[in-house]
């Protein structure tokens, strides 16, 4: 343990960045796509290293389970959709999340943006899950300015909070930039040399609704569509706020000993405005474009091979273990994450060949990539098609009938027009064998019906704790 200490050196665990795009599409970035002007995101991909096969959950709450326990969420009861703010649905309190981890290594852990793993008690809320501070929201989407969560009667509530109470922030303000000046609050109060910074920042954007200041939406003046002109706009203001944020650490000397890493919590939603080409479906779909994330890592200094792009196979349940290797811990065993550090430091082997997509038991559709091949059982869902732009055509919005197993070859057909299930019974059986290995471990999934008590008229109208 010694000598390990002294080969070491004096370097201390590194202060991590991890930054969550919500709903950005495959092809919304601007190293996938010339028209999309994001260039500070860019230029940190271009100089880290672009995760090319980093896969997330079809859609938010899934996808935010998997960064805050390592497990997949179809082991947590949370795989079959996003949780509303009426249902009484939430992160199962027996697991430990990552930021309760770090604390046990000293780490000061904070939170800005978007939560979406429930909030119907106290005790399943950032403050009580292991973050030192939290600002922003509970559910899972709001008007960008005012922080209103629709307006029905049911649903007409306030939902933003400085760590457990309401908080208004300066009206008219928008997210992006609500979340970007609280982010640089939190750098000024940790000490870059002395403490060790665990920064969570699932930004807003580019979630719908379609909200953004129009000098971003300028930005785009040739785009026709007024929705992807907008959608472009909140892409290039997240760019913005990224920006914003990488310079206030470089400025305050936490580049030193930084990573950063950067995805999109699931595929672009192509019905509202998103762009996954050339990868086939939307968000809430098991196909690639619902499943295959943006992403990169960043550091000055921590990674031995940069400025390539990285096609091993990562999955979202591998940031905790990873995060929590870095920081001198040990991931319990059984997690469904693996350590990732070799592969996203110097290029290693993935260290996964295998990874589940999701197992559904309410919408009775799985998938499972096993090397190169991926098993889809069941309809992957609605928004099936390869769509540039809205609106989508009759077709793209059509539930299409399926067969009950889909076979794809992702290394030689990533786009999956080729199913090939017929060409080899072999390969799909010793995949239907994987796939039931793991179902026999799964949880139900644990949806609730709406609660009633749940409505912000019983609380000043603020959605709040309290109601389960
Ligand atoms: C729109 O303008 C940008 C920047 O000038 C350019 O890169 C892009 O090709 C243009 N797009 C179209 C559809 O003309
Ligand atoms: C955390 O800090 C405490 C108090 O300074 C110290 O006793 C403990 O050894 C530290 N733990 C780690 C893992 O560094
Ligand atoms: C939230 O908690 C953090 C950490 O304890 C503290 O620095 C901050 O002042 C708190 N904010 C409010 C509004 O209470
Ligand atoms: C980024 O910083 C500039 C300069 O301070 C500011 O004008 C802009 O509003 C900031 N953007 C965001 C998204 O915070
Ligand atoms: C990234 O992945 C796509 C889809 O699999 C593939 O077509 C492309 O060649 C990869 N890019 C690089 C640079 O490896």
């Amino acid at each position: 343990m010694l000598v390990n200490l002294i080969l070491l050196g004096a370097a201390k665990p590194p202060h991590i960045i991890f930054m969550v795009a919500d709903d950005l599409g495959w092809n919304d970035v601007g190293w996938h796509n010339d028209q999309m002007f994001t260039p500070n995101l860019d230029n940190m991909a271009r100089a880290g290293v672009i995760l090319n096969s980093s896969y997330v959950q079809p859609v938010c709450t899934p996808s935010r389970n998997c960064y805050m326990t390592g497990y997949y969420p179809f082991h947590t009861g949370l795989q079959h959709a996003a949780i509303f703010p009426n249902q009484p649905e939430y992160l199962p309190a027996r697991f430990t999340t990552l930021p309760q981890k770090l604390k046990q290594l000293n780490y000061t852990t904070h939170m800005v943006g978007k939560w979406h793993l429930g909030f119907c008690d106290w005790k399943y809320t950032p403050t009580y899950r292991g973050f030192d501070s939290f600002m922003g929201f509970y559910s899972g989407r709001e008007d960008y300015y005012t922080h209103m969560i629709g307006n029905t009667r049911d649903w007409n509530g306030y939902d933003f909070r400085f760590n457990t109470s309401v908080h208004r922030p300066p009206d008219g303000e928008y997210s992006a930039n609500v979340i970007t000046a609280r982010a640089i609050e939190i750098l000024d109060s940790v000490d870059p040399v002395n403490d060790q910074l665990y920064l969570y920042l699932p930004f807003q954007s580019v979630h719908a609704p379609l909200q953004v200041p129009q000098q971003y939406e300028d930005m785009y003046a040739n785009i026709s569509t007024k929705a992807r002109r907008t959608y472009c706009g909140m892409v290039s203001a997240l760019d913005e706020a990224v920006g914003n944020i990488t310079s206030a650490l470089r400025d305050r000397g936490f580049m030193d000993n930084a990573l950063i890493v950067f995805t999109s919590d699931n595929g672009g939603a192509t019905n509202i405005a998103a762009n996954n080409l050339p990868l086939r479906g939307s968000k809430t779909t098991l196909w690639e474009g619902g499943t295959r994330g943006a992403a990169f890592v960043y550091s000055d200094n921590l990674l031995n091979k940069t400025g390539y792009t990285n096609n091993e196979l990562i999955h979202a349940v591998d940031w905790f273990p990873t995060f929590l290797t870095l920081a001198g811990g040990a991931p319990d065993a059984g997690m469904d994450g693996v350590n990732q550090w070799p592969t996203i430091s110097s290029g290693a082997p993935s260290a996964r060949s295998e990874f589940v997509y999701n197992i559904d038991d309410i919408d009775n559709n799985a998938a499972i990539r096993v090397g190169q091949y991926k098993l889809i059982e069941g309809s992957p869902g609605q928004f099936n098609g390869w769509t540039p732009l809205p609106p989508l055509t009759a077709s793209d919005m059509a539930t299409a009938s399926f067969p009950q197993y889909q076979l794809f070859d992702i290394e030689v057909d990533p786009t999956e027009h080729n199913d090939i299930a017929n060409d080899h019974p072999d390969v799909v059986s010793k995949l239907v064998n994987r796939l039931n290995f793991h179902k026999a471990t799964m949880v139900p999934s644990n949806m609730q019906a709406a609660d009633p008590a749940s409505n912000p008229d019983n609380f000043g109208g603020n959605w709040t704790p309290g109601w389960c």
